[in-house]
């Protein structure tokens, strides 16, 4: 009688015990999938065209030398652009082919009929996979960018 007694009892305290378990376990492996998040600092993707406001048309290009300031462009172009966009802008770098969404083509008509402050505005905002060139260059700098984006639409 008592044998039986506790052999029930124990049954309750395994079961209570594997309840526990498996609680556990779902909440360390939530904890693994969002440390792992955390680890790969994967962005969250926008899904949606990306489009600047309207107001990013009213910025003008302060820069008077163009050409110089398209040269210096491409510089910072091939250094930080290039793994991604292509080292001719067609969105065919390295580091862009596995991308979702994936680079623009930087020498298409989509890219080339925005106003420069559209274009701006992107470099300054960034969408991930891209990031936000803000802190990362001067406005001179982003500014010397879109003027060489400019001269892709032209080689085409
Ligand atoms: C990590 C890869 C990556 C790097 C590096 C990168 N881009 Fe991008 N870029 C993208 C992706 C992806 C998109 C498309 C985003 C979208 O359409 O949602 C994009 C979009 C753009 C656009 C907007 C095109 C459009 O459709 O309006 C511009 C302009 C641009 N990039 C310029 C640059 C410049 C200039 C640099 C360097 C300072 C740069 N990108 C660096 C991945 C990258």
């Amino acid at each position: 009688m008592n044998f039986k007694k506790s052999k029930i009892k124990y049954l309750y305290y395994f079961l209570l015990a594997s309840l526990i378990a498996l609680s556990f376990g779902a909440q360390s492996n939530n904890n693994i999938d969002n440390n792992k998040a955390k680890l790969t600092g994967m962005p969250v993707l926008q899904s949606g065209k990306w489009k600047a406001p309207a107001l990013a048309d009213n910025l003008k290009n302060p820069i008077k030398d163009i050409i110089e300031a398209s040269k210096k462009g491409k510089k910072i172009f091939s250094i930080q652009c290039a793994i991604c966009h292509g080292k001719s802008g067609k969105g065919d770098g390295m580091a862009g082919m596995a991308l979702n969404p994936r680079p623009a083509n930087l020498t298409s008509k989509k890219v080339q009929e925005q106003s420069d402050g559209a274009i701006f505005w992107k470099l300054t905002t960034g969408k991930p996979p891209m990031a936000s060139y803000a802190k990362i260059y001067s406005a001179k700098q982003r500014w010397q960018l879109v003027s060489y984006i400019r001269t892709l639409g032209k080689k085409k």
